[in-house]
């Protein structure tokens, strides 16, 4: 048995902007499925919800700051969540990285900083937990600084560094590394210093065991400029100690026959539940209701990566075709006013919903027939995966773990029962348009279809399999 520590900044369902707090909740689940000992650690936010309030273990002083360790649990489970406590930087509303109002915390640096210097402390058992872990599991940059000060200690545990996501590098002027009042050894090209600047990402590329990344193909593709922002020769560098592990998803909260949150459950067996979802969807948006147009869903956050731009240059032909869109997220202030723009000039084809709804999620992946992820980069991605599970066809840019989860529709992949959804290359508009008038066109042969659907569903996207790849990696090291 191992004792993992695994730390993250957010972890799902206590507190979430994206898919690394649904890794976060459900993989330490799943190492303990697989009789594991894991210990989940992330900061005491303001805005935590769904958990038992924590109990106070102990106080650690680092860096001249004396903070609490509380203990709560992930709801409906034995796994322990260490909660770090130091309200003058976790005690005000906001997410993670920004403020009620979407602003950036100014201090995000000088907040990381001190959760990492107590991974490390609980890490290397100073923290009177009477608990040594022999792995410490960092996830991007907000963790990126525990590889870096575990690599000055004796007897430390092994350390392995998820990248959810290369866009995201925690890079802050070189003058905030003496204002951290950081190890000075840790201060060179090979280390935390890039062009001058600090990098918390380079603390878990640098300084880590072994690297992960959240897909076989992004693993590839992180080793190139286009993916690597500057940082692919250092992939490349250590590329025999970095793989690619592809996410499960959470087959509790995101099964169609149990999930109730949709107006009907239904299965592969039984597809009839799936059209009284479409209904009470445009019931819910102020849609028409016409059951025989094929509904197209978009959940994510409205950022360059997620493709946006080229839907908004799809959406003006879109409209004049046979379907409705369904769209959730928030993000980028003028995506979400050009996107509303369109749902007002067209309120029978499209329905904008700027916001963070989880119930409308599960509504959106249950009542849509085809979900567009057109990402430019996609380091795993979950909603292609839910999307088959609820018997929605994905279109997708071949990207990342888009393209290591979604089988195009190809005569060969029809005939041999692995098609999935939809996939294109090229990230254009023209592209994109192309695949969703593919889709249309196989949406109205029902048997063709609901072929596609029963592959779709019958897919395992369950967390076992890639739970079993980290532990094989954990005890390798
Ligand atoms: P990323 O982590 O890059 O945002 P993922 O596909 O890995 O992308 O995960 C996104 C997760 O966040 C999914 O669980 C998705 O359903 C959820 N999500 C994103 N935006 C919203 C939103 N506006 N409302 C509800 N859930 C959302
Ligand atoms: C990141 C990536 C996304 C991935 C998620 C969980 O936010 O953008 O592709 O699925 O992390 O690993």
């Amino acid at each position: 048995m191992k004792k993992i520590l695994f730390a993250s900044s957010e972890t799902h369902p206590l507190i979430k902007t994206g898919g690394l707090a649904d890794v976060a909740g459900s993989l330490p689940l799943a190492l303990t499925g697989l009789g594991q000992d894991v210990r989940v650690i992330m900061p005491h936010y303001q805005a935590i919800k769904n958990c038992e309030p924590g109990r106070y273990l102990c106080t650690v002083r680092v860096n001249n700051c004396d903070v609490n360790l509380l203990e709560t649990r992930l709801p409906d489970s034995d796994v322990i969540v260490w909660l770090v406590d130091y309200p003058p930087f976790f005690g005000a509303p906001g997410n993670p990285y920004t403020d009620e109002n979407g602003n950036p915390w100014p201090d995000i640096g000088d907040r990381f900083a001190l959760f990492c210097r107590i991974v490390a402390e609980v890490a290397m058992d100073r923290a009177y937990l009477n608990w040594k872990p022999d792995v410490v599991h960092c996830n991007d940059w907000q963790t990126g600084l525990v590889p870096a000060l575990l690599s000055l200690e004796h007897y430390r545990p092994a350390t392995v560094f998820t990248i959810h996501n290369m866009a995201y590098q925690g890079v802050f002027p070189g003058s905030a590394f003496a204002a951290l009042n950081l190890p000075g050894q840790l201060w060179h090209p090979d280390g935390l210093e890039y062009h001058g600047m600090l990098s918390f990402i380079k603390g878990g590329l640098s300084y880590s065991d072994r690297i992960t990344t959240v897909s076989p193909t992004y693993a590839q593709e992180i080793q190139t400029p286009e993916f690597g922002y500057g940082l692919e020769g250092l992939l490349a560098h250590r590329q025999h100690q970095l793989s690619g592990i592809i996410n499960g998803i959470d087959t509790a909260v995101w099964n169609p026959e149990t999930d109730t949150q949709i107006a009907q459950t239904y299965s592969v067996k039984n597809l009839t539940g799936k059209l009284k979802n479409k209904t009470a969807l445009q019931e819910r948006l102020g849609l028409p209701v016409w059951s025989d147009l094929p509904l197209f869903g978009l959940i994510g956050r409205l950022v360059e990566q997620k493709g946006i731009d080229l839907v908004l240059s799809c959406l003006k032909e879109m409209t004049s075709l046979p379907l409705q869109f369904v769209l959730l997220g928030s993000g980028d202030k003028s995506i979400q006013v050009r996107l509303q723009d369109f749902a007002r000039l067209y309120p029978n084809k499209v329905s904008v919903n700027i916001g963070y709804d989880e119930t409308l999620a599960h509504q959106i992946e249950a009542g849509a027939d085809v979900f567009l992820m057109p990402s430019r980069f996609e380091p795993c991605g979950l909603n292609q995966m839910y999307s088959q599970r609820y018997g929605t066809l994905p279109i997708v840019r071949k990207t990342g773990g888009l393209a290591d989860t979604v089988v195009d529709t190809l005569p060969t992949t029809l005939a041999d029962n692995t098609a999935t959804g939809f996939a294109f290359s090229e990230a254009t508009p023209g592209a994109l348009m192309e695949t969703i008038k593919r889709s249309l066109l196989l949406h109205t042969n029902k048997s063709l279809w609901h072929k596609l659907q029963r592959n779709a569903m019958t897919q395992d996207f369950s967390w076992e399999n890639s739970a079993n790849h980290y532990l094989a990696l954990y005890q390798g090291i």
